[in-house]
């Protein structure tokens, strides 16, 4: 089954409620969090006062992404403002292992996010410790940047990785550049979360791009 999850990145944080509200009717099913520290990425962003508000806002599944270094430091704060999935950078932490293992001890999926440069092998020894690998397609930091492509290859070989583990419901996502041409490009490969930021909320007809990105993503796989 795909899943989109609209990323608040690029909402109008002006009317954050009205924003989720919106794009929940438009057919989102994930409210994705991009949690960015200045360190691990040129930007700033949102803390777990963030999650707290938006979690007061949606029964959606809200969907964190830590842009940050050292995230087991981060984990429980953004576990308890009401995430349900924290995904950390296999770059920015030591311990990988212990801190996937300490979300689901938090009672929360885990996630593991790699940049368009970083090697799948880094996830041999933890692939049974995921809920989700997110295959960046940009390098994180900004919304609306353009697609990467190598990616895609990485996706195919974290699908084999994950059958052959027999993790077969964990998640492939991407982010970064995703609208409905790169989520049929993404969906061949093997994701089947889509998130997109830009692409939702700028679009004039929310419903019809998410509906758009639904069914480019749809049965490629
Ligand atoms: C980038 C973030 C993305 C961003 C995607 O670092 O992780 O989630 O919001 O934005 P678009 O969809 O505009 O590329
Ligand atoms: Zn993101």
């Amino acid at each position: 089954m795909v899943l989109i999850a609209a990323s608040i990145l690029s909402a109008d944080l002006c009317i954050l409620e009205q924003e989720i509200k919106s794009v929940e009717a438009a057919g989102a099913d994930w409210i994705h969090v991009d949690v960015m520290d200045g360190v691990y990425v040129p930007n700033i962003t949102f803390g777990p006062i963030m999650v707290e508000a938006v979690r007061r806002c949606t029964q959606k599944f809200i969907d964190v992404h830590l842009m940050i270094v050292d995230p087991e430091r981060w984990i429980e704060r953004f576990a308890k403002a009401g995430a349900d999935q924290i995904t950390i950078h296999a770059e920015s932490c030591t311990h990988l292992q212990r801190t996937l293992q300490g979300i689901r001890l938090l009672g929360k999926k885990a996630g593991v996010a790699l940049n368009p440069a970083t090697s799948e092998d880094c996830l041999k020894y933890v692939l049974n410790d995921l809920d989700t690998v997110l295959v960046m397609t940009v390098n994180p930091g900004f919304a609306h940047q353009k697609f990467l492509s190598e990616p895609v290859a990485k996706i195919r070989k974290i699908r084999q990785m994950l059958d052959q583990a027999v993790n077969t419901k964990c998640h492939i996502e991407v982010d970064g550049g995703i609208e409905p041409k790169t989520a049929d490009i993404t969906a061949r490969a093997g994701a089947d979360v889509f998130v997109a930021g830009s692409a939702i909320f700028a679009a004039a007809d929310r419903a019809k791009m998410i509906a758009d990105i639904r069914a480019s993503a749809t049965q490629k796989s």
